[in-house]
Order: C-alpha cells, then structure tokens, then sequence
C-alpha cells in the first residue's frame, strides 16, 4: 500500500477541508466530540541517520505527508525542520532531543514496584513537552497558512503551553496572542513579553462555566486568529507533534525487548496521554511492539473531570465510539474554580478526553485522583533523584504511588512514568 496518511473526524467521520486539516467541518454541531484524527496508511520507516525526534519520525507525520502531497519535497521539509529548529535552540539554548530514559532503582524500592523507568522531558525546547504540539502545529503551518498580523496565532494558557507557544512562533517569525489567566506566574509573563508574544490577560466572570482565557482564545480564532494551542478540539494536528515523544518511548522499548507493565501519565487537557495513547495504539497494530502497557492517567482533587469521564463510561458500559456522539454526559466544565499545587493539570475540561479513555479502556487501565500531600511528596522524591521537575511534571509519580497504595501495582510490576515539566520556581529562586 502506498503510504500515506488520511484525516477523520472520530466525532461524526467527516473528513476535514484541504485548506483547514485542523478542525472537523461539523465542529459545534450536535453534542458530538469532533476531534480530528490521523491515521497512517503503509509503511513509514524511521530515518535512523537523524537524531532529531520531528526528522527521525518525520515520515509518519500527517504534516510531512500533507506536504508531499501538496508538491513539497523531503529535502526542502529536512531543511525547514533543521532552520527552525536553529532559530529555536538561538531563542531557547538548544533545539528538541530525544528525551532520556532513566531507570530509578532507589525510587523503585521506595515506592515498592519492581522497576520504575522515567523519561525526562524536562530540559527540552523551553523546559517541557508542549513545544513538540505546537512545533508538529508550525510544521503544518509552513507553506500553507501563512500567520500575519491580520491572522496571528493564538493560544490560551498559564505556563508551559504559552511559553513553548512563545519561543516556537517567535523562532518561524510569526505573531501570537497569548491569553492567561490573572494570577499567570510573574516569570512566566515576563517571558512572554521577551518573545514578544501579544498578552492578553483574562478573569474569571462570576456565573460563567469554564476557563476564561479558553473563551477568549476560542473567540480570536472565531474572529479569524490560528489555533496554535494544545487541544485536540481546536486543531485537530497539535497532537501529533506529542507522538514523537511516544515514538522514542516505543524505539526504546523496542530495542531493549521489555514494554513495561504499566505506564502512568498525568492529564490536564488531555493532549499529552492522546499523544501517548495513539504512538502507543499505533506500535502496537504495526507490530513494533508486541502489547501496550497498561494506560493509567492521574488527576488532582482539585479538578478531574477525566476521571469522571471514566467513572461515567464504567457506570454505563458504554463504547468511547459510542460516547463520543453525546460527549456533554461524559465531559463538561469542573463546576468550581480548580486549585491545586499540580498547576499544569488543572484544566476544567479534558478537551482530548476521548482517544485517552479509549486506550485506558483498551489496556484495562484506570483513573487516579491525588492528594496535595502525593503531588509534594512524587516531587520531593524527583528532585532527591536528581531530576529538578515542577509538582505537574511529577504528577505521574504521584499517580503511581497512589496506585501503588490502592493495590492496582504490585511489587514485582515495570513501571514507566514521564517527568513532563522542569521546576521553574526553582530555576527563579
Ligand atoms: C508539565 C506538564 N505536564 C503535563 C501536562 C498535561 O498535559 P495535557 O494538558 O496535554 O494533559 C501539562 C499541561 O500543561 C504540563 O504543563
Ligand atoms: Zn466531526
């Protein structure tokens, strides 16, 4: 079969316009979840000469296929991926790597799993894993759609979704509205300025559900701004750049022959775990590994609307395919404002809910909601093992102990957890 790559909406089948592969034609219509999704068609070998993860795997991008399609050449996409990945590391220090896998033996003991393997993804391009969505988002852009001031990009968030906003828009030259919240960290705004990303400050209105700096950021795209964001709702392709991180966890797996029993992730706007979920999915029905480990993802108790989702696709038994079609009895806005120590997990709606529950489902996973007390405590135990992540980025840690408490992971279990996020309030002290 010729490769290549094909685009459908998992909400309602429609296949998306040329012109727009970022959002289902139907968005807005029914209560469906309309996410558009990619699925690969044939065989897209890795390029084991290249090191960088958007060159190493570009070939199974729907970015590089769209633009194959669209006439471009691979050497014109190799060398669009290596300028901008010079503009970013000129910005940010470096350009994206690999992120390590490290066995944490100690830890193992301590938490009582029979290994812990962790994958640290916090010293890449601006100190967290966002900048691969929205570094996958500006290869999709290239060529096609070209940001300008008439047509900036646009993103809603506090912190590590607009700082890797920032520093990749700034790198491919083009404007970006930020909308963050009233108590968005100094530092982090700060930032944001230096990149001369256009801030937008947003408050929460009494009486109205969901996060303000989301409505507002979905009313600039409404008015014509680019979703440059980290939701699968909103543009359908950021999430493809977070499977390259689920790539190199396959590669490693791969090669050392030992897929670990568990892997526990923590979920905001659920991005990350759909990123995860399909690189996963995806190995496992080509063959390049022989089963999936068991999905768990980790909220607060500050806000977990994944874990209700779960809880409310257990109760009714129903199929996430099915779900999908009347989303609002699965997922809807955190009724209260959501607090926690874990500020990056706090979304008041898992946007990308429905691929993670499905490969949750899938592998007989679970939902695991932690305590203030956990969250301290996974990222005390990271930074005595060397590894300076914040309590979000930490938070899959946090997870696995509270599973292990839970009896859910026995002591003889493999276990891989990512630490997603570096320790900012560290780094500033
Ligand atoms: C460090 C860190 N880890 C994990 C997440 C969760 O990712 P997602 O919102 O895609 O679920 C975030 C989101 O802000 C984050 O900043
Ligand atoms: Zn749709």
């Amino acid at each position: 079969m010729k490769p290549g790559v094909q685009l459908r909406c998992f909400g309602c089948g429609a296949t998306p316009a040329a012109a727009n592969p970022f959002v289902c034609p139907n968005r807005g219509q029914g209560d469906v979840d309309h996410v558009i999704r990619r699925h690969l068609v044939g065989e897209h070998p890795l390029d084991t000469m290249q090191t960088e993860p958007f060159l190493r795997y570009r070939r199974r991008l729907a970015s590089w296929h769209l633009g194959r399609a669209a006439g471009g050449t691979d050497p014109v996409w190799v060398a669009r991926v290596k300028a901008l990945d010079h503009a970013i590391a000129d910005l940010d220090g470096h350009g994206f790597r690999v992120a390590p896998v490290v066995e944490l033996s100690e830890l193992a003991e301590l938490v009582e799993v029979g290994s812990i393997e962790a994958k640290v993804e916090i010293g890449n391009v601006s100190g967290s894993h966002k900048a691969r969505h929205l570094f996958g988002l500006a290869l999709h852009l290239h060529g096609k759609l070209t940001p300008s001031e008439a047509q900036p990009l646009a993103i809603a968030s506090c912190g590590n979704a607009a700082l890797a906003a920032a520093v990749v828009a700034r790198a491919a030259g083009w404007p970006l509205k930020v909308f963050i919240p009233v108590d968005a960290p100094e530092p982090v705004v700060k930032r944001l300025h230096a990149l001369y990303a256009d801030v937008q400050v947003c408050e929460r209105q009494p009486g109205v559900a969901g996060d303000p700096t989301y409505h507002a950021f979905q009313a600039a795209v409404q008015a014509g701004a680019l979703p440059f964001c980290c939701q699968g709702p909103d543009n359908g392709m950021a999430i493809e750049g977070g499977m390259t991180l689920g790539y190199e966890w396959i590669e490693h797996w791969a090669k050392t022959g030992v897929v670990p029993d568990h892997l526990v992730i923590q979920v905001g706007g659920g991005a990350l775990g759909s990123a995860l979920a399909a690189a996963i999915a995806e190995a496992v029905a080509d063959g390049a590994i022989p089963r999936a480990p068991t999905l768990h993802v980790v909220q607060t108790e500050g806000a977990g609307p994944m874990l209700r989702a779960l809880d409310a696709l257990a109760s009714t038994g129903e199929a996430v395919a099915q779900a999908v079609t009347h989303r609002s009895d699965f997922m809807w806005p955190w009724e209260t404002t959501p607090a926690s120590i874990a500020h990056g997990i706090l979304d008041d709606e898992t946007y990308d809910w429905a691929a993670l529950a499905e490969q949750v489902q899938a592998t007989g996973g679970r939902g695991v909601r932690v305590s203030e007390a956990q969250l301290q405590e996974a990222h005390d135990y990271a930074h005595e093992v060397g590894i300076k992540s914040c309590v979000t980025g930490a938070a899959g840690l946090a997870g696995l102990m509270a599973l292990v408490a839970q009896g859910h992971i026995g002591p003889t279990d493999r276990v891989a957890i990512l630490f997603s996020g570096v320790d900012r309030e560290e780094a500033h002290r």
